[in-house]
């Protein structure tokens, strides 16, 4: 089983939009994936029409009075499950700050590792415990950035964080997305960090056809297979697969 979780201290910036695309392709190519919803603004819980079963149902994982299988949902498509955000996930920095540690979430998926090849995250932006968790229970972090000045900031204090405090540096991986390829700034920024090589070579331009994902409430590739944006984040996705399994 590999844990991806998509993280950016930064808000906005494609992180619900990649962990919904990458969820659906890895499932599309035959492995049996779950995306776990733990921002509370539910956003790729909407993507994928699933609402939880209970109410609270991340705070009683956290206590154990769920089990993570009974949190689990299937979806519209084959070899796909989801867990939903509800808003109980708005206090699981203080739930997890509790119990100090950062293995909380680790523990939770270990029951599931028999029953899927790729974990998704979807992530609230911001440093906290839960963060904390999530870098601890993953095998890669992976980063979407707008390429602009203040992203390349953002990313400067992420790898700071990862190099100094996690010690995990390998597991930071990232992306650019909506990025306009006519702006000389995105041009400029992407060329100074594909430097650091800890980018993948494909990225997900800025298209209107991502942002209809909230109207489709599906991954672009089920509603336009042949558009451009499918085609780019299937590129990225078949990028970052060889990049992680390798
Ligand atoms: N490549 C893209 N091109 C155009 N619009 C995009 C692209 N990626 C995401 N969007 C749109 O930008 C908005 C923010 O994207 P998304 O929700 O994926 O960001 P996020 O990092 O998850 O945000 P948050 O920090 O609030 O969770 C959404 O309306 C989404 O539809
Ligand atoms: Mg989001």
């Amino acid at each position: 089983m590999f844990v991806a979780s998509l993280y950016n201290l930064k808000g906005g910036v494609g992180k619900t939009a990649s962990c919904v695309n990458f969820a659906y392709m890895a499932a599309k190519d035959g492995y049996k994936t779950l995306l776990w919803d733990l921002d509370p603004q539910g956003a790729a819980s909407f993507y994928y029409k699933a609402q939880p079963k209970e109410k609270g149902a991340a705070k009683k994982l956290i206590e154990h009075s769920m089990t993570i299988d009974e949190a689990i949902m299937g979806t519209d498509y084959d070899g796909l499950d989801i867990i939903p955000a509800d808003l109980s996930a708005r206090k699981l920095d203080l739930l997890l700050d509790d119990k100090h540690s950062k293995k909380q979430l680790r523990n939770l998926l270990k029951g599931l590792e028999h029953d899927y090849d790729f974990v998704f995250i979807d992530c609230p932006p911001g440093f906290s415990h839960l963060a904390d968790n999530i870098f601890y229970a993953s095998d890669a972090v992976l980063m979407p950035v707008i390429p602009t000045t203040l992203s390349v900031r953002t990313y400067d204090i992420v790898k700071s964080y990862f190099e100094e405090k996690t010690g995990e540096l390998e597991k930071l991986m990232c992306f650019f997305t909506m990025v306009d390829i006519r702006k000389n700034m995105h041009k400029d920024v992407m060329a100074q960090l594909y430097k650091d090589k800890r980018f993948f070579e494909y990225y997900v331009p800025y298209l209107s056809d991502i942002e209809r994902m909230g109207i489709k409430n599906a991954p672009v590739e089920a509603f336009a297979p042949s558009s451009f944006a499918a085609t780019c984040y299937r590129a990225l996705w078949n990028e970052i697969k060889e990049g992680v399994l390798e």
